[in-house]
This record gives C-alpha cells, structure tokens and sequence, in this order.
C-alpha cells in the first residue's frame, strides 16, 4: 500500500481535523488520555487520508533533551497510529519515512516512547532503543526515570550519544517520555 501523505501544522487541523484525530487516535490506542493527546498537539502532523477522518497519523514535535550538557533540538515523536482495519499493510512505515525526513532535516535527535508491540517496527528501521540512563527536568528538579527504559528509542542525526550519560527531557504532565 502507497497511501497519500501530507504534513500539516497543528493550526491547519482546524476543528473537524482535530475531531478525527482524536477519533483515530481513540480507535487505535483504546485509552488515548488527554495528556497524550497534548503531547501530539503543537508541531507538524503527518496524516493519512483526510484529515477529518485520517487513518493513519504520526506527530513530531520540538522537545529539548538534554545530554552531556547540550540542550538537543529534538523531534519528538508522538501518537503514532494506524486505524484498526488497515493495521499490518504497511501504512506504519510508510508514516515513519515522512517522520524520519522531518527528524534528520530539522533536530540534532529524533526521539520517541514506544508501546511494547511497535518497538519492533522502530528497531528495524534504525531508530536505536536507549539503555542508558534517563531523566527528567521537573519542577523539583533532575529526577531518574528509570521505569522509561526500554522504550525510549532515539534516531541520531547530528548528535554525539554515550550510552553511559543520561538522556534528561523537559517537563510536562502526563508520561515524561
Ligand atoms: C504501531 C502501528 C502504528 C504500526 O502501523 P502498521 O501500519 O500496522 O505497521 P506496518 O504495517 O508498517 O508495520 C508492521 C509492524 O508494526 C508492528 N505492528 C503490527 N501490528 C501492530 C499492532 N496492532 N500494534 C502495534 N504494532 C503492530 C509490528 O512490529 C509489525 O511488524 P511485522 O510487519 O514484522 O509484523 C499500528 O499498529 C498501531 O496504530 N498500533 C496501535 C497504536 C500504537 O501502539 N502505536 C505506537 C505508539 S509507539
């Protein structure tokens, strides 16, 4: 399958586009909360379909990550999703081709949290699961996030990385990774 892709900031969703991406994102995760649906909003979208009623998605926005005391201009990947019926044709890898173009040719890293049954399609395509130590920026301070490990996987791009320095994200409510 060749779907027809198109890139689009946040602010070009419009209502309807957001209904249908919450929609899509509701039908593929099950338990999609508002906190993660936050974490999608504020960059470029790659859609497939229209984007009022999309069957696949896959978010990138900027987040700072800080290592070995350089603030990393970051593409954060977030809610990835391909509609239930169409899942296993392809659709997914064809979303992280577009994605990994906007990571390589904006942010110094690419960087995202995987579920436990798509790691396997980042793994193949390169992306690098992090086992170094993480941590987080938080409004008390640095804090480890060890539970994180394992699915954070990241795509270096200009970034020197040393697995024995943490990788440090900034703060925000819900999952920090
Ligand atoms: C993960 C997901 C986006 C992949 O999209 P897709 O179009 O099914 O993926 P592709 O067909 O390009 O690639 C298939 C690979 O994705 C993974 N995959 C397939 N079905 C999956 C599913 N239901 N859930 C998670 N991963 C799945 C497998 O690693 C598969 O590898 P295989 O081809 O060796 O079997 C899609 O399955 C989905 O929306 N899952 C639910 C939401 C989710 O977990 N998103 C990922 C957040 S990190």
């Amino acid at each position: 399958m060749r779907a027809e892709l198109r890139v689009l900031p946040t602010a070009d969703l419009g209502k309807g586009g957001r209904r249908g991406l919450r929609g899509l994102l509701d039908a593929a995760f099950g338990d999609f909360d508002d906190a993660s649906w936050d974490h999608a909003l504020g960059g470029v979208h790659v859609l497939a379909g229209p984007p009022e009623a999309p069957v696949g998605h896959a978010a990138v926005v900027l987040r700072r990550v800080l290592h070995g005391g350089v603030a990393l201009r970051t593409g954060y990947v977030e809610a990835v999703a391909v509609h239930p019926s169409l899942q296993g044709r392809g659709l997914g890898g064809e979303l992280m081709d577009v994605v990994e173009g906007l990571v390589r040719g904006g942010y110094r890293l690419g960087a995202l949290g995987a579920t436990e049954r798509a790691a396997p399609l980042y793994r193949r395509r390169g992306w690098l699961e992090w086992r170094g130590p993480l941590a987080a920026v938080t409004p008390g301070g640095v804090v480890d996030t060890p539970d994180e490990v394992g699915g954070v996987h990241v795509l270096p791009v200009d970034a020197p990385l040393d697995q024995a320095e943490p990788l440090i994200c900034d703060w925000r409510d819900g999952e920090l990774w």
